[in-house]
């Protein structure tokens, strides 16, 4: 696909449904007793995968586009897989399903695409044979697909070596049908979204700091789930709107959980011109509607304790760091080597083909910014954020730019091209 450089962004969009939360609502709506109704699901590809990991179980999930049904049967409903669970290229389906798994009273064999079958899956097949699970992978513990025997669990009290929210999570689900509590204690606190869902379908879960617990339950109970705009999404936009040379963009209804606005405090921090407006609750999630106006921005540091809050956004973070004057650096982010490409890797290729000067480091990359970017021909490694990230850094390039695979965004953002041309103007 094609891209040039605009003169102006402007105008208005409401991004699709938050990834993460999506995936919880089915599952929690699958294992809980009674109807969950959830408004605002992404129809993206990751999400549909799970509920077709449901439905193999027997859950009825009606996907009716504007609502997603989910005939919910109970902590003990689920029914032995029809088939091989296929996780397709979702990072978060394969390891939040894993805990569920481990709970079960049957065998089930989990798989994806060919990008699963090389992320680590031992960060959370370590914590879950603690539990007392009878789960192996491929190459021993490593990769999918995985076989998982259900069994007795008992709870945990674990340190987890990364700030993962997929971690977590499979934990605290594993959890539910262990004996006794189960904590998890990051380095770093993830997205937190579990922990908030998991207390509305009426788990006794308990956050204190760094560490979160939850308590086995006899039953979950349905609800309705109202999923805010992806913040992840909407970055594509706020950068474009930050290094856009004319108009203004305003982005509706984006969750701001303080677990994942890593973004807006960069952004600012950048000299981003930014304006949150309507801060509201939604569904137990904080939302707010950003407007965003063209930026002269300058480098910055990430590090620490935000990285695990804008995990998702550091390949757009770098494109506006590209973009901006003086030096950004990121580092505490080798996470970035396990998602869907080496994001390290891609994203130090992708702006070095672009013009930009930039390298990369053991755990993040440092971007001398302020260079001139051209068009240049791209892969997106059949990666939905890169993909996603060099669309956005295309508009502000001299010539075109040609993006390989680039209806990877599918994965987690379906109309993202549509959205994106009818704001721009050249
Ligand atoms: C997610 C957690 C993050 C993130 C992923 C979604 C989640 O992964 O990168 O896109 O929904 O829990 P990690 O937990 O591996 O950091």
């Amino acid at each position: 696909m094609d891209f040039h450089k605009v003169t102006e962004i402007n105008g208005t969009v409401k991004v699709p449904g938050d990834k993460s939360i999506s995936h919880r609502a089915v599952m929690l709506g699958s294992i809980a007793k009674g109807t969950t109704e959830i408004t605002g699901f992404l129809q993206g590809a990751d999400c549909l995968s799970t509920i077709s990991c449901f439905r193999k179980m027997g859950i009825d999930i009606v996907n009716d586009m504007d609502t997603v049904t989910v005939k919910g049967k109970g902590i003990h409903g689920l029914c032995v897989p029809s088939g091989v669970l296929d996780a397709g290229n979702s990072g978060t389906t394969t390891r939040l399903i894993s805990g569920i798994l481990a709970g079960q009273n049957f065998t089930s064999i989990l798989t994806g695409d060919n990008s699963i079958q090389k992320r680590p899956m031992d960060r959370i097949i370590t914590p879950l044979r603690m539990m007392g699970a009878h789960i192996s992978g491929r190459n021993g513990t490593m990769y999918a697909p995985l076989t998982i025997n259900g069994h007795c669990l008992k709870g945990i009290d674990y340190t987890s070596p990364v700030a993962s929210a997929q971690v977590k999570s499979c934990i605290l689900l594993a959890g539910l049908y262990a004996d006794g509590c189960t904590s998890v204690t990051e380095p770093s606190l993830s997205r937190n979204h579990t922990e908030l869902m998991l207390s509305a379908f009426g788990a006794d879960v308990r956050t204190e700091g760094l560490k979160a617990s939850v308590s086995g339950v006899s039953e979950l109970h349905g609800q309705s789930v109202h999923v805010p705009g992806d913040i992840s999404s909407a970055a594509y936009f706020i950068a474009a709107g930050m290094i856009a040379q004319k108009g203004q963009v305003l982005i509706e209804n984006v969750g701001i959980n303080p677990t994942r606005d890593g973004i807006i405090k960069v952004c600012l921090e950048m000299g981003g011109n930014l304006t949150i407006l309507n801060k509201r609750l939604a569904g137990g999630e904080p939302v707010a509607d950003i407007l965003v106006r063209p930026s002269s921005l300058h480098g910055t540091v990430i590090e620490g304790g935000i990285i695990p809050t804008l995990i998702d956004e550091i390949p757009v973070i770098a494109v506006l760091a590209a973009y901006a004057d003086g030096d950004t650096i990121i580092r505490d982010a080798a996470e970035l080597k396990v998602k869907e490409s080496n994001r390290i890797d891609t994203v130090v290729t992708n702006l070095t083909k672009m013009g930009a000067s930039v390298q990369a480091t053991e755990d993040g990359m440092i971007i001398h910014g302020g260079k001139a970017l051209h068009g240049a021909v791209l892969d997106t490694y059949m990666d939905h954020r890169i993909a996603m990230s060099f669309a956005v850094a295309s508009l502000n390039a001299d010539g075109t730019t040609v993006l390989n695979d680039a209806e990877i965004v599918n994965i987690s953002y379906p109309d993202f091209y549509s959205d994106l041309k009818r704001l721009s103007l050249s």
